[in-house]
């Protein structure tokens, strides 16, 4: 049977602590591995990306494989071949294939007949791939993480829930803080609040993500109402702990979410973040493909 990466919950604790630290050894050595050496992997994009696309092409060229960007509009795919039809003839032609699409159902309905490892690049439910590359910054910030505070601040979408799946599982203390109407459905492990500046006292990650999210844009308006009191700015981390990073999985928006000092000031790490996510996709590949 094939591994599949869809929520993160299908790691160990020990399976993600390893790949932790095997992307860090990678992130070192730039030279990679040929893990993927003779093998090619598909990248089905079903909305924009620039990160995720970046990293994950870039990645796999980097262990020695092959990557296939592909776009529904030029695939039968996008013509209503039906999807299982296209995980078989995927399942024929290459190692591996990550999705960046809409509903969950539609990562799902891919695993359940592909014959090869599929992992999650983006759903309405999810983002696993974005918060290894969040676990594998705080390893390399801070080392343990065992009782470490995160606290996420604004909308409880797919970013806040990867989060809490994988920093639970990593024995992170996940911390999630929204507004009434946008909070995050209960996880075990998280602590959801109300009030961003209780949730992140002691915290030595304060997390935001934009608070229009790809498909949200109708109500664009009454989440910036809805969110104004949660942006990330130097106030709120001078409430965290002393040594508090601030993270942000990307694209900013400056002045809402957060503030241009935090996104190119001293206490941030999201550069370092961005970049991780090469590292920890690598690492995730080795994992799937062993
Ligand atoms: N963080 C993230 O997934 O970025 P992209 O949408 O640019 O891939």
């Amino acid at each position: 049977m094939p591994r599949h990466f869809l929520t993160g919950a299908e790691l160990s604790r020990d399976e993600l602590l390893a790949l932790l630290d095997r992307a860090i050894e990678l992130r070192a050595d730039r030279l990679g591995s040929d893990a993927l050496a003779g093998r090619s992997v598909g990248l089905i994009f079903q909305k924009p990306s620039t990160r995720t696309r970046l990293s994950f092409e870039a990645g796999v060229f980097e262990l020695g494989g092959h990557p296939l960007i592909l776009r529904p509009d030029e695939m039968q795919m996008g013509r209503g071949e039906p999807l299982r039809d296209t995980a078989l003839i995927l399942s024929r032609h290459v190692q591996a294939v990550g999705i960046r699409t809409h509903d969950d159902a539609i990562i799902e309905e891919l695993a359940r007949y592909a014959t090869i490892s599929v992992f999650n690049m983006l759903t309405a439910g999810h983002h696993p791939c974005q918060a290894l590359a969040d676990l594998v910054t705080l390893r390399e910030t801070f080392g343990d993480l065992g009782g470490l505070v995160l606290t996420y601040v604004g909308d409880g979408n797919n970013v806040a829930r990867s989060l809490a799946i994988l920093g639970g599982i990593a024995g992170l203390e996940v911390r999630v803080a929204s507004p009434p109407g946008y909070a995050l459905e209960p996880i075990a492990g998280a602590r959801l609040f109300e009030d961003p500046v209780a949730a992140v006292r002691d915290a030595r990650a304060v997390y935001t993500d934009v608070w229009v999210s790809m498909g949200d844009e109708a109500t664009a308006e009454e989440r910036r109402r809805a969110l104004a009191a949660y942006r990330v700015d130097d106030a709120l981390l001078d409430r965290a702990a002393p040594d508090a990073i601030a993270l942000h999985d990307l694209p900013a928006h400056v002045g809402e979410e957060i503030t241009a000092e935090v996104l190119y000031g001293d206490r941030q790490r999201i550069w370092d973040q961005a970049e991780n996510r090469r590292h920890a996709q690598k690492a995730l590949l080795e994992l799937l493909l062993r």
